[in-house]
Formats: C-alpha cells, structure tokens, sequence
C-alpha cells in the first residue's frame, strides 16, 4: 500500500468498501487516494438519498428551485459559462497503437493520457465529497445492457445520472453477479478550460473526465460510455452501438414497425422520438411510440433481425425551439420533475426559452442577468433538459423489454441546406453503409465551435466512435453475412433550404409522412425512382394531403441534381482515401460505381 492510500484509510469518515466486489472497492480506494476526497457516498439511487441531495444544492445555489405550481419538483441549473457544451477538441481516445483510433479521434498513448488525467485529479477532491454511481445501461435484466460506474465528485452530476440511467442498488448487484464493469473518473476539478480533458481508454473499459460540469462531458454513461467505449465493445462482441433514435410507427391495422435513426447532435432525434402524427393520420389510427431518443445498442436476434434497446432511462433533450406546437409530447415530459440547465427564467421563476411561445417572457437570462434580446438569448442554445423517459406520454412500453424491438428501418440524416434530397432508399446494406459513411451536415450549438459548417459525420458518430471510422464501416459491413434478415436503409434531410434561405418540409409531425413511405418500402407497397443516388420517391408517391408545398419546394425536396451529386462524391472518395488501406475495398468500389453512374 503506498502511502496515499494509508492517509486515506486513516481518515474515518471514508467507507470505501462498499460493494462486495473486490475489485470494485480496490479501484473506489485508488480514486480516492488520488483525489483525497472528505467523504465517500457509495449512491443507492433511493428517493431519500436524491432528496438529501437536492436539498444541498438547493442550499449551496446550484439547484435553484422553479415555480412549484407550474413546474412542481424542478430545478434550474446555472453552470459555469465556459461550459455549455461538448468540447471535441479536448476529447481523446487512448489507444496503445495510434492507428486504432484513426484519424477520426484526438489520440494520446494510454501513458500519457493517465499521467496527464491522474495529474489533474490528484487531490481534486480536498474539501468535497465523492459519489460512487453504480449504474446500468440498458433494461436492468436486458442480456444487451452493459454496466458501469461513475466516480464524480459533482452532485449535479449524480442527480442526472439518476434520471438518465438505471442506477442504484439494482446495478450494483448486476455488476457483483458479472464482476466486469466501465471505470468512469469524473471532476468538475476547477471548472477551468484550460484543465478540461475528456480521455476514454477503451482497452480498460475506462474513462477519465476533468474539468467540466456538461451532459455529454460529465455524465459518463452517455456519450462517454454508450458510445465511445461501447461501440469498442460492441465491435469485439458483434453487435452496434449507435448514435439513433429508436422509434415504433404503428399503423392503423395495429401493426408496429420500429425505426432507429442516426442525426448529429441537434438534428432532430428528440423531435422525430416523440412525433405527433398530423390530424389526418391520428384521426386514422396512427400512434408514435418513443423508445429512445439518442442512443440505440443493437445486435442479431435468433432469427437474423436486429433487435434494439435504448441504454438510457431518461432524456437530456435540448430545450430551445421545444414548444407545444414542435414537441408537445417533449412539453409534457418536462413538467415536473425536471432539471433545467441554461434556460431563462421569466419574473414568477418558470423555466423561458427561444420559441417556447407560451405567451410568457423572461425575466433573466440563462447567467442570470437581466434579459436584454441585443446581449444574448435568454436561453443558451444548447440549453438542456433532463427528465425521466416514463414521463413522456409516447414512452413504449417495449422500452422495457429485455431483448429489444425488432427494426424494419435504419435512417441516417443531417442539416442540409442544398443539394440532399427529403429521402431516399439505399439500393442494399453495402449501398446502405456507404450512405451512412458519406453523411455531412452543418454543425450546431451542440459542441463548442463554429456553428453552420458543414463537414463530413459518418453515422452521426464522428464525435463518438471510439475507434478508427475504417474499422467501424467493416465492422458494419460484417453484418451482412448472407444469414441476417437487415433492415433497409434510408437517408432523410429535413433541413433543406429554399432560395428565401426557409426550410422547404415543414418537418416535425408531417415526417411521418415520409416515415410511412418507408414503411411502404420495407413491406414493398411504396413505389420509387431508381436515380444513381439510390430510390428517390416522387411527389405523388407520399401521402402530402394536407401539405402545402410550393412547386420550387416540390421539385427540390424530390429532386435528383446530377451535377451537385457528382461533386458530393468526388468529396466522399477523397473523405475515404484519408483512412488510407484500412478502409474496406468493398466501401471503396461502391463509392466508384456511384460516382461511375453519376459520370453518364
Ligand atoms: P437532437 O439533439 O438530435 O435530439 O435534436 P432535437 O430533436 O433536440 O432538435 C434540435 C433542433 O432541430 C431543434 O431546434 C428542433 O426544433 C429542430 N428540429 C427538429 N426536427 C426538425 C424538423 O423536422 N424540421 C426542422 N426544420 N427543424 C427540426
Ligand atoms: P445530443 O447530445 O445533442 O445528441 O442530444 C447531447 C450532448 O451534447 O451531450
Ligand atoms: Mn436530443
């Protein structure tokens, strides 16, 4: 024992044996040697201890309580200005050999990365408390669930990890049965910039995180672990671990097809998770059911079909543009029982944002100023909610089921103002990966940057692969095996701008409209033009009663514009060459034959 550790031992408030789990109580004592933490909470994830919780920050000013009667058991969160948002460019994957992590990530040796993370978190912890978080991704019996804990000493963090995960006691049993877990370090550390590093060391089945306070950088389970470490994993054990949606359109007949999509950060997930169907197909006996809005884990069933869950219990959905008229099922969610963070608030303490329209106005901005439109939006843009999926009023009771739903269709989607038709069909799987690597779409307020640019994310993951973009198109690849039954595979662009520099598709509840084509394709009723790109519907052959579209917009959003398409995929082949041999020749001679038939 070295004599960190004996230091530690000595001080009489740390309980740090808290599992029966050898290895989980040696790791939970080596943290704490390095941090040097006042106390040890091992969380239970009970009503009381989330009460006590509360009760603190209420105390201390990071939770401030919102208008009861409009928004009983809800707070706002302030945080620090600096941290808003992901940070891509101190976001590192940790590899010992630097070509596994390929030229999509930031890479450190597993050395330095521990040397640099470890030197940050010694005695971070000095005058804090430090939380244990057991917790489980996925349906608590599910065999397609994986576990983890988080060691944070934020517990803001360990609030929200209670609505976004399973967590408590029920996971901590399930990781003493399995005895394998994900390591997650987390510290707010000084909330400095400067000293702010997100490192995932996937070979460990570990993540160190310092120096941020945000979702995506803060609560492991997220991002960090259901994405960039499980998509490791996932390649090992052959099954997906994907940036989707999931989401069940069942039909008038009573049927249920269930659709996973992938869209970057602030594309529409939480949107298209919980559609209302417009009145016409309500009053036919339509229904959307929310599965997940953000984080899709899949594998092959018995019979060959890919069957989903969502790893996460809750949502942390972005709060701006949510209104009644966009999101009602998201409005209703977030209620109650709420936490808030970088909103406006208006003079009677109700939580305000940009395009809310409830006829309220804010009173202070999200830092807490007066509201003043010419100094910044009441709401930062990336402000967020997080929330308990059982409040939202489309939550599938499949959500719960142990061995997933079977998906009939996989979309991928991005923010494109021109050139990308409302949708089209991929001509198979291999046409299909091809479709998901070349994705591009505009950056948002979603990660720290510039917003508006376009630049090339493959499957919505380039944020969130855990390992080399070459190995992870094989890896997808690999599905189509000659004995799985996959799902098809489509691209969608809800965000395509007409010369007025408006969106064309008035989106939202009317794309069901183009998720019932697909339903049409899936169960071959629906008919479509075979174009180089793959099968473009025409007007007519979606359900547009009701929608008024103008000729410009009709023969953009269906339209099929060779020449810009030819451009699009001299970028695409240039984009694959960057991953040099690695990247699989089968992907690489499908970018030809398109590029091919696009040439005559
Ligand atoms: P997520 O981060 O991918 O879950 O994205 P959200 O569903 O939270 O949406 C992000 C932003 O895109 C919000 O401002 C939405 O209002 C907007 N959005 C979502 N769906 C649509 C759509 O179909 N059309 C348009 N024009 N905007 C959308
Ligand atoms: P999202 O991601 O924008 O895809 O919901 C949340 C995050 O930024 O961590
Ligand atoms: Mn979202």
């Amino acid at each position: 024992m070295n004599a960190i550790t004996q230091d530690v031992a000595s001080a009489p408030t740390l309980d740090l044996a808290g599992s029966r789990l050898a290895a989980l109580n040696a790791w939970v004592a080596e943290v704490a040697g390095l941090t040097r933490p006042d106390a040890v909470v091992w969380c239970d994830g009970s009503d009381g201890e989330n009460a006590a919780l509360i009760a603190q920050m209420q105390a201390d000013g990071t939770l401030l309580p919102l208008n009861s009667e409009t928004h009983p058991n809800s707070w706002l969160h302030r945080s620090h200005p600096d941290d808003v948002a992901r940070v891509e460019h101190l976001t590192f994957v940790c590899t010992s050999d630097r070509d596994d992590a390929g030229p999509n990530n930031h890479w450190m040796s597993p050395a330095d990365g521990h040397s640099k993370m470890d030197g940050l978190f010694d005695g971070c912890m000095r005058g804090r408390t430090m939380y244990v978080i057991p917790y489980c991704m996925g349906p608590i019996d599910s065999p397609l669930s994986r576990c983890g804990v988080e060691i944070t000493d934020s517990p803001y963090v360990v609030t929200n990890m209670r609505l976004m995960t399973r967590m408590g006691a029920p996971a901590l049993a399930r990781i003493e049965r399995e005895g394998r877990f994900v390591k997650g370090l987390h510290s707010i550390g000084e909330l400095d910039p400067e000293r702010r590093f997100i490192m995932h060391f996937p070979e460990e089945l570990t993540i160190k995180s310092y120096g941020s306070g945000y979702g995506g950088n803060a609560l492991l389970g997220k991002k960090c672990h259901a994405l960039r470490i499980a998509s490791h994993q996932a390649r090992q054990e052959g099954w997906l671990a994907e940036h989707m949606l999931i989401l069940g359109v069942e039909n008038p007949q009573g049927e249920t097809h269930y659709i996973a999509a992938a869209f970057p950060s602030a594309c529409g997930k939480t949107n298209l998770a919980m559609l209302i169907p417009p009145q016409g197909y309500r009053d036919a006996g339509w229904k959307i059911w929310t599965v997940g809005d953000d984080i899709c884990w899949m594998r092959p069933g018995a019979d060959g079909r890919l069957y989903a869950i969502n790893p996460e219990a809750g949502f942390f959905g972005v709060a701006p543009g949510t209104s009644a008229a966009s999101n009602p099922n998201a409005l209703k969610c977030i209620q109650s029982n709420t936490i808030f963070t970088n909103v406006g608030v208006t003079a009677d303490n109700q939580p305000w944002w940009e395009g809310i329209d409830d006829g309220n106005e804010p009173a202070l901005d999200w830092r807490g100023e007066p509201y003043d439109a010419n100094k910044r939006p009441a709401a930062h843009p990336n402000a967020r909610f997080t929330v308990s999926a059982k409040q939202c009023p489309s939550y599938s009771p499949e959500a719960e089921n142990a061995a997933g739903v079977p998906i009939s269709a996989i979309v991928f989607g991005g923010r494109r103002a021109s050139l990308v038709p409302l949708v089209f069909e991929a001509r198979d799987w291999t046409h299909g990966v091809l479709v998901g690597a070349a994705m591009g779409s505009e950056t948002t307020a979603a990660a720290t940057g510039a917003v508006g640019v376009m630049r090339r994310d493959p499957m919505a993951m380039k944020p969130f692969c855990g390992y080399n973009f070459a190995d992870y198109f094989s890896h997808w690849l690999s599905f189509d095996n000659g004995e799985n039954k996959l799902p098809k595979i489509f691209h969608v662009n809800w965000f395509r701008k007409g010369a007025d520099g408006k969106f064309l598709w008035p989106g939202f509840g009317d794309n069901l409209r183009v998720l019932e084509w697909m339903i049409g394709r899936v169960e071959g009723s629906a008919s479509a033009v075979e174009t180089p790109i793959g099968h473009l519907p025409r007007a007519e052959d979606l359900n547009l009663d009701g929608v008024e579209l103008s000729g410009e917009a009709r023969d953009v959003l269906f339209g099929f514009d060779r020449d810009g398409w030819k451009a699009e995929f001299d970028s695409i082949g240039d984009y694959l060459e960057e991953y040099g041999p690695r990247m699989p020749q089968s992907l690489k001679d499908e970018q030809r034959r398109v590029a091919g038939s696009l040439s005559h």
